[in-house]
């Protein structure tokens, strides 16, 4: 990580915590991390919590994200919430092409770069997700499947639009498995990303972008992850719905 950039923490709750308990954590987290300055903490609670969670820490540093979104404004999509009105529940970032939506939703590289285009166009944050799995890592694939995730996704996206960007790198074979990339897989594909992205823009675009890590992160290999150049920061599933753990891995961030 470097001076350039701050880090980022997103704890990404799933399809976990009704509204009463997404409040109860949201309360946890505005008292133990609300004023942390130096670190970008967000936290992604299901949609029917997001307005209540919106409230309880509107006055605190930490921002609101949700989980999906649909790339269209409105209209006939039964089930589906628009970027528009999540812009109106006060959330400012969404996390798009998680690899669970990709595996038991089908949705494609052009389905989330039209969704990547709908956030900016809305002045909303992507935390677009990319990364291998377990078969396509041991078959030497790795840099390939990412960047044809990055390629598809980020199409068209201008290069001014980029600041409200962050990718997260989120190994399949790492996604709650307990099984982490190690600090040195992880940060070997943070580094073809940046690469990638240098090309596709340009350096100096490719130094401001937060790429942060997914997968089994937690407060105990947290440091080893964020030591590492081109690791900026975590988007955390299981360690984010424990209030404890996710203010322990914001202040790793900060201390840092
Ligand atoms: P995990 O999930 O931390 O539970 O592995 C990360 C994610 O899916 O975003």
């Amino acid at each position: 990580m470097t001076a350039v950039r701050k880090y980022f923490i997103a704890g990404n709750w799933k399809m976990n915590k009704n509204a009463a308990e997404s409040v109860a954590l949201a309360e946890e987290l505005v008292r133990t991390i609300g004023q942390q300055y130096d670190v970008d903490a967000v936290i992604c609670p299901p949609f029917t919590s997001l307005q209540a969670v919106a409230r309880v820490i509107e006055d605190s540093t930490i921002k609101a994200g949700a989980q999906n979104m649909h790339p269209e404004q409105h209209g006939a999509y039964t089930g589906e919430v628009s970027p528009e009105m999540l812009r109106h529940l006060y959330v400012n970032y969404v996390i798009l092409g998680h690899s669970e939506r990709r595996t038991y939703f089908g949705e494609t590289d052009a389905f989330i770069n039209a969704k990547v285009k709908a956030a900016i166009n809305n002045r909303l944050r992507p935390i677009l997700c990319v990364g291998e799995t377990l078969e396509e890592r041991e078959g030497g694939r790795t840099f390939e499947v990412v960047e044809e995730q990055l390629k598809g996704s980020l199409d068209s996206v201008k290069k001014a639009d980029t600041d409200l960007v962050v990718i997260a790198y989120e190994p399949v074979w790492a996604i709650g498995t307990g099984k982490t990339a190690t600090p040195e897989q992880a940060e070997e594909a943070h580094a073809f990303v940046r690469d990638w992205l240098a090309k596709r823009f340009d350096a100096a675009t490719a130094e401001r972008i937060r790429i942060v890590y997914g997968g089994s992160m937690k407060p105990s290999n947290a440091g080893e992850l964020l030591a590492k150049p081109n690791i900026d920061g975590g988007l955390i599933g299981g360690a984010s719905l424990e209030g404890r753990s996710f203010a322990d891995l914001v202040k790793a961030a900060a201390s840092r």
